[in-house]
């Protein structure tokens, strides 16, 4: 048994002080985040205004934007009527700032507050997002953009961070429709809305000059929805995806698919003349219509740029191919799928129980969720390769907390680092990885009607 005296017990005391939700930060006074619920114009026209859940009274909540290597401190109030939590998407972060209720941290009690504070190793466009009850509380608006600066500013005009999301509206009370869990949704593409906005802004218009050079940073914050998206009147390079930079920026010749929770950055020149409209094209399956327009204005210039050069990397370990365990993950169930029986809670129940219990999705025959057993346990600096199979008529966006990985292209060699990647039907995908961060990190369907149905496990690195 270990006795402290008095003065060794303060000294422990405040060194923990700093790790716990109410003791704050000792150096400087915080910044607050605040849940709360707030009604916002979200709707065109004459609508009414529509209740949202909102970081600091708006959605998207406040951009956070830190230079790379630098500190973010937030300190999390809940005002509003559920248990919440933050969670830092895409950052390597330390396992204990991660915000995933129920895993990393409680859940924060209406009433009480939880402190984050950690560094940000890499730059980029990433955000923020609830992780409680996700499905809900992203679709009701808690979320927002955390964007990293690089140490040397581009050879840009401007930026503009661009959130894209869709909302489930009823269009006679303009509030959101109170349906999550509807067996549908949870069963098929998940819950799709009928307003899409950008940065809580139906038809979003901006104004550029031709020839301006822009840096657009993407992020899709809807629940479900795989955005194909094009460009008109701008001439657009794709510089990084997930906030990781392309090894060379990729021209932008074709329709992009930003699938939830996914992050492309673009570099744009306005090529559409004075008193044009240029737009970021969403294309639907019949018609295309404006996310975002440009309106062009007088005062550009006559020249245009060279072709923009590559962000510099962010520095991350290499991965050996040679040298991996390989994992594979078997993704079934859904509508139309042909899950029968899978293990939930150790015991093998039929389909017909799972459904009843909330369940239509398994990864290898199981639902884990967050407290079951890992998918995998693995040593810290162990090279993976995850072998990932969409058994499944849908379309699935499988992130993994706390590290990148790269896509593995058909012949082998290594594509982009991402943190959320998009499996098609029946499509497979293997990503490489190194288990370089210790903790417990969630692998998960970001389609999150899916995550909430069985599409959710995680990994210990030792
Ligand atoms: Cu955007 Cu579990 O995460
Ligand atoms: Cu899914």
């Amino acid at each position: 048994m270990i006795t402290l005296n008095r003065r060794q017990f303060l000294a422990t005391s405040s060194a923990f002080a700093g790790m716990s939700a109410s003791a704050g930060f000792a150096n400087s006074p915080p910044t607050n985040l605040i849940a709360q619920k707030s009604d916002v114009q979200l709707l065109p026209g004459d609508y009414g205004k529509t209740s949202l859940w909102c970081f600091d009274g708006s959605s998207p909540g406040p951009e956070i934007r830190v230079a790379q290597g630098g500190r973010v401190q937030r300190r999390l109030v809940n005002r509003f009527s559920q248990g919440t939590s933050t969670h830092w998407h895409g950052i390597r972060i330390d396992n204990a700032m991660d915000g995933v209720s129920g895993l990393t941290q409680d859940a924060v009690q209406p009433g009480n507050a939880f402190d984050y504070d950690f560094i940000v190793p890499d730059a980029g466009t990433y955000w923020y997002h609830a992780h409680n009850r996700s499905l809900e509380q992203v679709a009701r608006g808690l979320y927002g953009a955390l964007i990293v600066e690089e140490a040397e500013a581009l050879d840009i005009d401007r930026e503009e961070v661009l959130i894209l999301d869709d909302w489930r509206i009823n269009p006679e009370t303009a509030q959101i429709q109170n349906d999550f869990g509807a067996p549908r949704d949870l069963s098929h593409a998940g819950r799709l809305g009928n307003l899409i906005t950008t940065n809580g802004t139906f038809n979003l218009a901006l104004s550029a000059r031709r020839n301006e050079r822009l840096r657009l940073r993407l992020v899709n914050a809807s629940n479900a929805r795989n955005f194909q998206l094009s460009l008109d009147g701008l001439d657009g390079w794709m510089v990084a995806l997930d906030g990781m930079p392309l090894t060379a920026p990729l021209k932008v010749t074709d329709t992009m698919t930003l699938a939830p929770a996914q992050r492309i950055d673009l570099i744009v020149d306005v090529t559409a003349n004075v008193g044009e409209t240029a737009h970021i094209v969403q294309v639907g399956r019949e018609e295309a219509f404006s996310q975002v327009a440009f309106e062009v204005e007088e005062g550009g210039t006559v020249n245009r740029r060279d072709a923009p050069a590559a962000l510099p990397p962010n520095d991350h370990a290499m991965v050996d191919l040679q040298d991996a365990t390989t994992l594979s993950l078997s993704m079934e169930g859904g509508a139309m799928g042909r899950l029968s029986s899978a293990s939930l809670g150790g015991e093998i129940k039929p389909m017909g129980e799972l459904v009843q219990a909330g369940y239509f999705w398994s990864f290898n025959g199981k639902v884990d969720g967050i407290d079951g057993e890992p998918f995998a346990r693995l040593d810290r600096g162990q090279n993976v390769r995850l072998k990932m199979v969409n058994d499944t008529v849908f379309p699935h966006a499988m992130h993994l907390h706390g590290m990148h990985f790269h896509e593995v292209a058909e012949d082998g060699t290594l594509g982009p680092l991402r943190d959320t990647t998009l499996l098609e039907r029946g499509e497979t995908r293997e990503v490489a990885f190194v288990a370089d961060n210790p903790g417990q990190w969630l692998l998960h369907c970001h389609m999150l009607s899916h995550a909430a149905s069985g599409m959710m496990t995680k990994i210990v690195v030792g």
